[in-house]
């Protein structure tokens, strides 16, 4: 049993046997493992979600398992019920795996600690999303076969992102160069000490991107005052048709969805020739099958 909180603590040879197995489990791969037949995989989604907690689901029962999707909506935590106490209750029900996504940073790990299942985060805060950053290494290792010199170039709201902290960590560990663009009141401090470099001016740096991931835009984490223009936003920091032209002519566009239509990223690109985005919403499917794998075995 294995937990998967984040992505650092867990080394490069790790990972890479992670996204080996993960290719074993892509369509019409060589074996159909059905290795938690008789077991349960609990999803705990304190925060909504349209692509992590249904991925989790179908992979899940790819592997045989019985799916137990559990959301605030409709809980008893409108009556108070705590977190600890939903997790233990969740527990006596006897999952193999708990899944969980929660508004705050450091609820999986809290989580883990009273539990005696394995824990896999799916999004705490905007501290880590694990096994997103894993399914985008995927997706990018499958276009290059080793990610060791590339650069990838996210793009957008670091600072309220556990998808680009996540990625940093993992791209990093991966070999790969990271560069983050935002402007500088959504750039947090230590992204440096992370490993990444970091630059406000998108147009001098798109050139050099072997891969573009843009980050969405969370309005909902922001105060009214803080708020930016999402038109000035766009203007700056949207990746446009033209903005497409000033990139290597083979790189992919990645984002971890859901999309602000014309503020990130223009329709005509998340939609175009570049966009990779489903292929990341179908990898996910066989990366969080070897992430159940390896956190119920
Ligand atoms: N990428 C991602 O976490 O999407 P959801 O919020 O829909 O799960």
């Amino acid at each position: 049993m294995r937990h998967l909180l984040g992505i650092a603590g867990w080394r490069r040879d790790e990972l890479e046997a992670l996204l080996d197995r993960a290719q074993e489990h892509l369509p019409g791969g060589p074996e159909a493992s059905h290795v938690l037949r008789g077991k349960v995989v609990a999803n705990l989604f304190f925060e909504d979600s349209t692509r992590t907690r249904s991925s989790f689901e179908v992979a899940a029962r790819r592997l045989g398992a019985d799916v137990l999707n559990w959301s605030h909506a409709g809980s008893s935590v409108s009556k108070g019920e705590t977190l600890l106490d939903t997790a233990r209750n969740i527990e006596a029900m006897g999952p193999a795996v708990i899944v969980i996504r929660h508004r705050s940073s450091g609820a999986p790990h809290l989580v883990a600690r009273h539990v005696k299942c394995a824990v896999v985060n799916a999004g705490d805060g905007a501290h880590e999303h694990p096994s997103q950053a894993l399914l985008d290494a995927f997706t990018l290792r499958q276009r290059w076969g080793r990610l060791d010199g590339r650069t990838v170039l996210i793009v957008g709201d670091v600072l309220h992102s556990r998808v680009a902290r996540s990625n940093l960590v993992c791209l990093k560990a991966l070999g790969a160069r990271v560069v983050l663009c935002a402007p500088p009141t959504l750039l947090p401090p230590g992204l440096e000490e992370m490993g990444g470099e970091v630059t406000h001016h998108l147009d001098a740096v798109l050139p050099q991107a072997d891969a573009v991931m843009c980050l969405r835009l969370q309005t909902e984490r922001m105060s009214e005052a803080f708020l930016p223009s999402q038109r000035e936003y766009s203007r700056l920091f949207g990746l446009t048709p033209a903005r497409v032209e000033r990139m290597k002519a083979d790189a992919p566009v990645l984002h971890p969805g859901p999309i602000n239509r014309g503020v990130e990223l223009s329709p005509v690109v998340a939609d175009g020739p570049r966009s990779v985005i489903l292929e990341q919403v179908a990898n996910g499917v066989a990366v969080r099958r070897a992430i159940l794998e390896v956190c119920a075995s």
